[in-house]
Protein backbone atom coordinates (compact mmCIF):
# COMPACT_ATOMS: atom_id res chain seq x y z
CA UNK A 1 0.00 0.00 0.00
CA UNK A 2 1.27 3.48 -0.76
CA UNK A 3 0.62 6.67 1.58
CA UNK A 4 -0.56 9.91 0.28
CA UNK A 5 1.22 12.60 1.48
CA UNK A 6 -0.47 15.88 1.68
CA UNK A 7 0.76 18.00 -1.30
CA UNK A 8 3.45 20.69 -0.80
CA UNK A 9 2.62 23.29 -3.26
CA UNK A 10 -0.29 23.86 -4.84
CA UNK A 11 1.57 22.41 -8.12
CA UNK A 12 1.07 18.81 -6.74
CA UNK A 13 -3.31 19.42 -6.90
CA UNK A 14 -4.06 16.23 -8.27
CA UNK A 15 -6.88 16.68 -10.54
CA UNK A 16 -10.44 15.91 -9.71
CA UNK A 17 -11.82 12.32 -10.14
CA UNK A 18 -13.44 11.86 -13.34
CA UNK A 19 -15.62 9.42 -12.04
CA UNK A 20 -18.40 9.30 -9.09
CA UNK A 21 -19.40 6.23 -6.99
CA UNK A 22 -22.94 5.60 -8.74
CA UNK A 23 -24.55 5.62 -5.40
CA UNK A 24 -22.73 8.31 -3.37
CA UNK A 25 -25.06 7.35 -0.38
CA UNK A 26 -22.87 6.72 2.53
CA UNK A 27 -25.18 8.30 5.86
CA UNK A 28 -25.19 6.08 8.83
CA UNK A 29 -29.00 6.34 8.76
CA UNK A 30 -31.23 6.78 7.33
CA UNK A 31 -29.11 4.46 5.17
CA UNK A 32 -28.89 3.81 1.35
CA UNK A 33 -31.62 2.12 -0.75
CA UNK A 34 -30.98 -1.43 -1.49
CA UNK A 35 -29.47 -1.17 -5.36
CA UNK A 36 -32.29 -1.34 -7.77
CA UNK A 37 -34.69 0.15 -5.56
CA UNK A 38 -37.12 2.84 -6.62
CA UNK A 39 -40.71 4.05 -5.56
CA UNK A 40 -42.37 2.39 -8.40
CA UNK A 41 -41.27 -0.89 -7.63
CA UNK A 42 -43.53 -0.87 -4.34
CA UNK A 43 -46.56 -2.86 -3.95
CA UNK A 44 -49.17 0.07 -3.15
CA UNK A 45 -52.49 -1.72 -3.06
CA UNK A 46 -52.60 -1.23 0.62
CA UNK A 47 -52.28 2.43 0.62
CA UNK A 48 -55.29 4.12 1.25
CA UNK A 49 -57.18 0.96 3.23
CA UNK A 50 -56.94 0.10 6.51
CA UNK A 51 -54.03 -1.77 8.03
CA UNK A 52 -56.53 -3.90 10.07
CA UNK A 53 -57.96 -5.04 6.69
CA UNK A 54 -57.74 -8.80 5.24
CA UNK A 55 -54.96 -7.27 3.31
CA UNK A 56 -53.18 -5.27 5.45
CA UNK A 57 -52.83 -7.52 8.12
CA UNK A 58 -51.42 -10.04 5.47
CA UNK A 59 -48.76 -7.33 4.43
CA UNK A 60 -47.82 -6.76 8.21
CA UNK A 61 -47.50 -10.54 8.85
CA UNK A 62 -45.44 -10.77 5.52
CA UNK A 63 -43.20 -8.25 6.90
CA UNK A 64 -42.93 -9.65 10.18
CA UNK A 65 -42.06 -13.17 8.68
CA UNK A 66 -39.98 -11.99 6.28
CA UNK A 67 -37.94 -10.29 8.68
CA UNK A 68 -38.04 -13.69 11.20
CA UNK A 69 -36.41 -15.39 8.01
CA UNK A 70 -33.85 -13.27 7.52
CA UNK A 71 -32.60 -12.46 10.86
CA UNK A 72 -32.67 -16.30 11.25
CA UNK A 73 -34.80 -15.75 14.53
CA UNK A 74 -35.49 -18.99 16.52
CA UNK A 75 -39.16 -19.71 17.06
CA UNK A 76 -38.37 -19.07 20.80
CA UNK A 77 -38.11 -15.13 20.10
CA UNK A 78 -41.08 -12.94 18.98
CA UNK A 79 -40.99 -10.16 16.79
CA UNK A 80 -43.19 -7.14 16.39
CA UNK A 81 -43.49 -3.80 14.62
CA UNK A 82 -44.14 -1.25 17.27
CA UNK A 83 -43.97 3.01 17.26
CA UNK A 84 -41.27 5.35 17.47
CA UNK A 85 -38.15 3.54 15.34
CA UNK A 86 -35.58 2.14 17.56
CA UNK A 87 -35.66 4.89 20.11
CA UNK A 88 -39.05 3.76 20.36
CA UNK A 89 -39.06 0.14 20.92
CA UNK A 90 -35.97 0.37 23.19
CA UNK A 91 -37.56 2.96 25.11
CA UNK A 92 -40.47 0.52 25.17
CA UNK A 93 -38.30 -2.17 26.98
CA UNK A 94 -36.75 -0.19 28.69
CA UNK A 95 -40.42 1.82 30.92
CA UNK A 96 -42.09 -1.76 30.54
CA UNK A 97 -39.50 -4.28 31.87
CA UNK A 98 -36.89 -2.02 34.12
CA UNK A 99 -36.93 -2.00 37.57
CA UNK A 100 -37.09 -5.50 38.49
CA UNK A 101 -33.48 -5.74 39.41
CA UNK A 102 -30.61 -3.43 39.26
CA UNK A 103 -29.65 -2.32 36.67
CA UNK A 104 -26.00 -1.75 34.57
CA UNK A 105 -25.88 0.53 31.76
CA UNK A 106 -22.70 0.31 28.94
CA UNK A 107 -22.31 3.14 27.40
CA UNK A 108 -18.88 4.20 24.42
CA UNK A 109 -20.76 6.57 22.66
CA UNK A 110 -23.69 8.78 22.30
CA UNK A 111 -26.89 6.53 21.64
CA UNK A 112 -25.53 3.87 24.94
CA UNK A 113 -25.26 7.56 26.95
CA UNK A 114 -28.98 7.81 25.31
CA UNK A 115 -30.00 5.10 27.16
CA UNK A 116 -28.03 6.17 30.70
CA UNK A 117 -29.65 9.39 30.47
CA UNK A 118 -33.04 7.89 30.35
CA UNK A 119 -31.92 4.83 33.31
CA UNK A 120 -31.08 7.70 35.71
CA UNK A 121 -33.04 11.15 34.37
CA UNK A 122 -36.69 9.72 33.39
CA UNK A 123 -36.60 6.08 35.11
CA UNK A 124 -34.37 7.17 38.46
CA UNK A 125 -33.29 3.58 38.15
CA UNK A 126 -29.42 4.53 39.71
CA UNK A 127 -27.97 2.69 37.47
CA UNK A 128 -24.25 0.91 37.62
CA UNK A 129 -23.18 3.00 34.86
CA UNK A 130 -19.67 1.32 32.76
CA UNK A 131 -18.03 3.50 30.52
CA UNK A 132 -15.56 4.22 27.77
CA UNK A 133 -14.07 6.92 25.23
CA UNK A 134 -14.98 7.18 21.93
CA UNK A 135 -13.31 4.11 20.30
CA UNK A 136 -13.21 2.11 23.07
CA UNK A 137 -14.82 -0.64 24.68
CA UNK A 138 -15.54 -1.04 28.79
CA UNK A 139 -14.21 -4.26 29.64
CA UNK A 140 -17.60 -6.24 29.12
CA UNK A 141 -15.85 -9.29 31.60
CA UNK A 142 -16.71 -7.08 34.51
CA UNK A 143 -20.13 -7.03 33.65
CA UNK A 144 -22.40 -8.13 36.92
CA UNK A 145 -25.16 -10.58 34.94
CA UNK A 146 -27.01 -10.76 38.05
CA UNK A 147 -28.68 -7.40 36.85
CA UNK A 148 -30.32 -6.58 33.74
CA UNK A 149 -27.80 -5.25 31.63
CA UNK A 150 -28.01 -2.56 28.70
CA UNK A 151 -26.06 -2.00 25.51
CA UNK A 152 -25.33 -0.60 22.20
CA UNK A 153 -24.62 -3.83 19.61
CA UNK A 154 -22.68 -1.73 17.42
CA UNK A 155 -22.31 1.91 18.02
CA UNK A 156 -23.36 4.05 15.15
CA UNK A 157 -21.37 6.86 16.33
CA UNK A 158 -17.83 5.74 17.59
CA UNK A 159 -17.93 2.44 15.12
CA UNK A 160 -16.86 0.46 17.79
CA UNK A 161 -19.47 -3.02 18.36
CA UNK A 162 -19.32 -6.13 20.58
CA UNK A 163 -17.06 -8.61 19.21
CA UNK A 164 -19.62 -11.24 19.76
CA UNK A 165 -21.84 -12.65 22.51
CA UNK A 166 -19.47 -14.65 24.61
CA UNK A 167 -19.11 -12.47 27.15
CA UNK A 168 -22.67 -12.80 27.95
CA UNK A 169 -23.38 -15.96 30.10
CA UNK A 170 -26.58 -18.16 29.10
CA UNK A 171 -27.27 -18.50 32.68
CA UNK A 172 -27.95 -14.95 33.24
CA UNK A 173 -30.09 -14.21 36.14
CA UNK A 174 -30.77 -10.50 34.44
CA UNK A 175 -32.14 -9.80 31.07
CA UNK A 176 -29.83 -8.40 27.94
CA UNK A 177 -31.30 -5.66 26.25
CA UNK A 178 -29.01 -5.01 23.48
CA UNK A 179 -29.76 -1.54 20.90
CA UNK A 180 -29.18 -3.62 17.67
CA UNK A 181 -30.35 -1.28 15.35
CA UNK A 182 -26.55 -1.11 13.43
CA UNK A 183 -26.15 -4.80 14.04
CA UNK A 184 -28.65 -6.51 12.58
CA UNK A 185 -28.47 -8.17 9.00
CA UNK A 186 -24.41 -7.33 9.11
CA UNK A 187 -23.60 -9.90 12.07
CA UNK A 188 -24.44 -12.98 13.00
CA UNK A 189 -26.76 -12.40 16.62
CA UNK A 190 -26.59 -15.11 19.09
CA UNK A 191 -29.97 -15.10 19.72
CA UNK A 192 -29.91 -17.50 23.07
CA UNK A 193 -27.96 -14.60 24.49
CA UNK A 194 -30.19 -11.68 24.00
CA UNK A 195 -33.53 -11.65 25.75
CA UNK A 196 -34.39 -7.74 24.23
CA UNK A 197 -33.42 -6.48 21.30
CA UNK A 198 -34.44 -3.04 18.79
CA UNK A 199 -34.06 -1.85 15.29
CA UNK A 200 -35.53 0.31 13.26
CA UNK A 201 -35.45 0.22 9.08
CA UNK A 202 -33.68 3.28 8.22
CA UNK A 203 -30.00 1.58 9.06
CA UNK A 204 -29.04 -1.86 7.22
CA UNK A 205 -31.78 -2.53 5.04
CA UNK A 206 -31.97 1.34 3.71
CA UNK A 207 -35.65 1.53 4.55
CA UNK A 208 -37.68 4.32 6.55
CA UNK A 209 -37.69 5.42 10.25
CA UNK A 210 -40.97 5.69 12.02
CA UNK A 211 -41.21 2.30 12.73
CA UNK A 212 -39.25 0.29 15.50
CA UNK A 213 -39.06 -3.56 15.83
CA UNK A 214 -39.16 -5.03 19.05
CA UNK A 215 -37.80 -8.87 19.69
CA UNK A 216 -38.16 -10.49 22.93
CA UNK A 217 -36.70 -13.42 24.04
CA UNK A 218 -39.14 -15.82 26.56
CA UNK A 219 -37.40 -14.71 29.93
CA UNK A 220 -38.39 -10.70 28.38
CA UNK A 221 -42.05 -11.86 28.04
CA UNK A 222 -41.74 -13.56 31.39
CA UNK A 223 -40.46 -10.17 32.92
CA UNK A 224 -43.67 -8.32 31.09
CA UNK A 225 -46.13 -11.06 32.53
CA UNK A 226 -44.55 -11.54 35.93
CA UNK A 227 -43.73 -7.48 36.83
CA UNK A 228 -45.37 -4.56 36.80
CA UNK A 229 -43.78 -1.29 36.92
CA UNK A 230 -44.96 1.53 38.91
CA UNK A 231 -44.85 3.94 36.56
CA UNK A 232 -47.50 5.51 34.13
CA UNK A 233 -47.15 4.05 30.42
CA UNK A 234 -48.39 5.67 27.57
CA UNK A 235 -50.37 3.57 25.61
CA UNK A 236 -48.16 3.05 22.29
CA UNK A 237 -45.38 1.37 25.48
CA UNK A 238 -48.12 -0.75 26.42
CA UNK A 239 -47.61 -4.60 25.45
CA UNK A 240 -49.73 -6.34 28.47
CA UNK A 241 -53.02 -6.41 28.99
CA UNK A 242 -54.65 -7.91 32.22
CA UNK A 243 -50.92 -9.18 33.11
CA UNK A 244 -50.82 -10.93 29.54
CA UNK A 245 -48.98 -10.26 26.66
CA UNK A 246 -50.55 -8.68 23.98
CA UNK A 247 -49.76 -11.59 21.28
CA UNK A 248 -51.26 -9.43 18.67
CA UNK A 249 -48.47 -7.14 18.58
CA UNK A 250 -46.31 -9.81 16.98
CA UNK A 251 -48.98 -10.74 14.51
CA UNK A 252 -48.85 -7.75 13.21
CA UNK A 253 -51.85 -6.15 15.12
CA UNK A 254 -49.71 -2.83 15.66
CA UNK A 255 -50.69 -1.39 18.49
CA UNK A 256 -51.73 1.96 16.29
CA UNK A 257 -51.80 2.91 12.81
CA UNK A 258 -48.63 2.34 11.02
CA UNK A 259 -47.03 3.92 8.18
CA UNK A 260 -48.01 1.29 5.08
CA UNK A 261 -45.82 2.73 2.86
CA UNK A 262 -42.87 2.32 5.23
CA UNK A 263 -44.27 -1.22 5.80
CA UNK A 264 -44.22 -1.94 2.06
CA UNK A 265 -40.77 -0.19 2.01
CA UNK A 266 -39.73 -2.89 4.18
CA UNK A 267 -41.32 -5.91 2.35
CA UNK A 268 -39.17 -4.64 -1.02
CA UNK A 269 -35.94 -4.81 0.67
CA UNK A 270 -36.24 -8.10 2.50
CA UNK A 271 -37.28 -9.82 -0.65
CA UNK A 272 -33.65 -7.76 -1.94
CA UNK A 273 -32.34 -9.15 0.78
CA UNK A 274 -33.63 -12.61 -0.06
CA UNK A 275 -32.20 -12.24 -3.55
CA UNK A 276 -28.66 -11.56 -2.34
CA UNK A 277 -28.42 -14.92 -0.34
CA UNK A 278 -30.29 -13.80 2.67
CA UNK A 279 -28.48 -13.05 5.80
CA UNK A 280 -25.62 -14.65 4.88
CA UNK A 281 -25.64 -12.58 1.70
CA UNK A 282 -25.93 -9.30 4.07
CA UNK A 283 -23.37 -9.98 5.74
CA UNK A 284 -20.84 -11.15 3.34
CA UNK A 285 -21.57 -7.84 1.69
CA UNK A 286 -21.07 -5.71 4.79
CA UNK A 287 -17.78 -7.74 5.33
CA UNK A 288 -16.66 -6.79 1.61
CA UNK A 289 -17.43 -2.82 2.11
CA UNK A 290 -15.96 -2.63 5.37
CA UNK A 291 -12.68 -4.18 3.86
CA UNK A 292 -12.56 -2.05 0.99
CA UNK A 293 -13.11 0.84 3.05
CA UNK A 294 -10.10 -0.70 5.09
CA UNK A 295 -7.75 -0.91 1.82
CA UNK A 296 -8.86 2.71 1.79
CA UNK A 297 -7.45 3.42 4.93
CA UNK A 298 -4.51 1.53 5.09
CA UNK A 299 -3.21 3.32 2.19
CA UNK A 300 -3.24 7.06 3.87
CA UNK A 301 -1.53 7.98 6.65
CA UNK A 302 -3.83 11.12 6.84
CA UNK A 303 -6.88 8.53 8.16
CA UNK A 304 -7.21 5.97 10.37
CA UNK A 305 -10.11 4.16 12.29
CA UNK A 306 -11.55 5.91 15.38
CA UNK A 307 -12.12 2.31 17.09
CA UNK A 308 -8.99 1.14 18.25
CA UNK A 309 -9.25 -2.86 18.51
CA UNK A 310 -10.19 -4.57 14.81
CA UNK A 311 -12.06 -6.88 16.44
CA UNK A 312 -14.81 -4.59 18.10
CA UNK A 313 -14.57 -2.55 14.61
CA UNK A 314 -17.62 -2.04 13.47
CA UNK A 315 -18.55 -3.33 9.79
CA UNK A 316 -21.69 -1.14 8.92
CA UNK A 317 -20.67 2.54 10.88
CA UNK A 318 -17.37 3.17 10.13
CA UNK A 319 -15.68 6.34 11.92
CA UNK A 320 -12.25 7.01 10.49
CA UNK A 321 -10.24 9.92 12.22
CA UNK A 322 -8.15 12.51 10.12
CA UNK A 323 -5.12 13.37 11.16
CA UNK A 324 -5.08 16.87 12.59
CA UNK A 325 -9.02 18.17 11.06
CA UNK A 326 -11.09 19.59 14.02
CA UNK A 327 -15.02 19.79 13.49
CA UNK A 328 -14.81 23.05 10.59
CA UNK A 329 -12.34 21.04 8.10
CA UNK A 330 -14.68 18.21 8.60
CA UNK A 331 -17.40 20.28 7.59
CA UNK A 332 -16.00 21.53 4.77
CA UNK A 333 -14.84 18.29 3.55
CA UNK A 334 -17.95 16.55 3.84
CA UNK A 335 -19.63 19.58 2.38
CA UNK A 336 -17.02 19.43 -1.06
CA UNK A 337 -18.21 15.61 -1.29
CA UNK A 338 -21.44 16.71 -1.28
CA UNK A 339 -21.29 19.60 -3.58
CA UNK A 340 -19.60 17.41 -6.11
CA UNK A 341 -22.00 14.56 -5.48
CA UNK A 342 -19.37 12.02 -4.92
CA UNK A 343 -20.05 11.63 -1.05
CA UNK A 344 -23.49 12.60 0.96
CA UNK A 345 -23.76 12.47 4.56
CA UNK A 346 -19.92 10.93 5.60
CA UNK A 347 -18.96 13.94 8.40
CA UNK A 348 -18.87 12.46 11.86
CA UNK A 349 -21.88 12.53 14.28
CA UNK A 350 -22.41 15.71 16.21
CA UNK A 351 -20.89 14.36 19.57
CA UNK A 352 -18.42 12.17 17.97
CA UNK A 353 -14.74 13.10 17.96
CA UNK A 354 -14.16 15.14 14.28
CA UNK A 355 -14.06 12.69 11.75
CA UNK A 356 -15.53 10.66 8.98
CA UNK A 357 -18.52 8.37 9.20
CA UNK A 358 -18.95 5.98 6.11
CA UNK A 359 -21.77 3.38 6.11
CA UNK A 360 -20.56 -0.03 4.68
CA UNK A 361 -23.94 -1.57 5.32
CA UNK A 362 -25.30 -4.75 2.55
CA UNK A 363 -27.50 -2.14 0.88
CA UNK A 364 -24.05 0.19 0.14
CA UNK A 365 -22.51 -1.40 -3.25
CA UNK A 366 -18.75 -2.50 -2.65
CA UNK A 367 -18.07 -0.65 -5.89
CA UNK A 368 -19.10 2.92 -4.34
CA UNK A 369 -16.93 2.60 -1.63
CA UNK A 370 -14.00 1.94 -3.74
CA UNK A 371 -14.96 4.83 -5.96
CA UNK A 372 -14.44 7.13 -2.73
CA UNK A 373 -10.80 6.29 -2.21
CA UNK A 374 -9.87 8.78 -4.72
CA UNK A 375 -12.41 11.74 -3.84
CA UNK A 376 -11.27 11.64 -0.39
CA UNK A 377 -7.87 12.57 -1.59
CA UNK A 378 -8.87 15.38 -3.59
CA UNK A 379 -11.19 16.84 -0.99
CA UNK A 380 -8.20 16.59 1.68
CA UNK A 381 -5.78 18.57 -0.69
CA UNK A 382 -8.88 20.93 -1.23
CA UNK A 383 -9.02 21.11 2.43
CA UNK A 384 -5.49 21.93 3.46
C1 LIG B 1 -27.25 2.77 18.09
C2 LIG B 1 -28.42 3.64 17.80
N1 LIG B 1 -29.45 3.67 18.65
C3 LIG B 1 -30.53 4.42 18.42
C4 LIG B 1 -30.63 5.22 17.31
C5 LIG B 1 -31.85 6.04 17.08
O1 LIG B 1 -32.54 5.47 16.03
P1 LIG B 1 -33.95 6.00 15.52
O2 LIG B 1 -33.73 7.38 15.03
O3 LIG B 1 -34.29 5.02 14.45
O4 LIG B 1 -34.88 5.95 16.68
C6 LIG B 1 -29.59 5.22 16.39
C7 LIG B 1 -29.65 6.09 15.18
O5 LIG B 1 -28.68 6.38 14.53
C8 LIG B 1 -28.46 4.42 16.64
O6 LIG B 1 -27.45 4.41 15.79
Amino acid sequence: MTNTPPPTDAASHRAKPESHPARPYFSSGPCAKPPGWSPEKLDTRILGRSHRSGLGKERLKLCINLMREMLQLPDSHRIGIVPGSDTGAFEMAMWTMLGAKPVTCLAWESFGEGWVTDAVKQLKLDPTIVRAEYGDLPDLNQVDWSNDVLFTWNGTTSGVRVPNGDWIPVDREGLSFADATSAVFAYDLPWDKIDVATFSWQKALGGEGGHGVLILGPRAVERLESYTPDRPLPKIFRLTKSGKLIEGIFTGETINTPSMLAVEDAIWTLEWAKSVGGLRGMIARTAANAAALDRIVEGRNWLGHLAQDPASRSKTSACLTVDGADADFIKRFAKLLEAEGAAYDIAGYRDAPPGLRIWCGATVDTADIEGLGPWLDWAWEQCQ
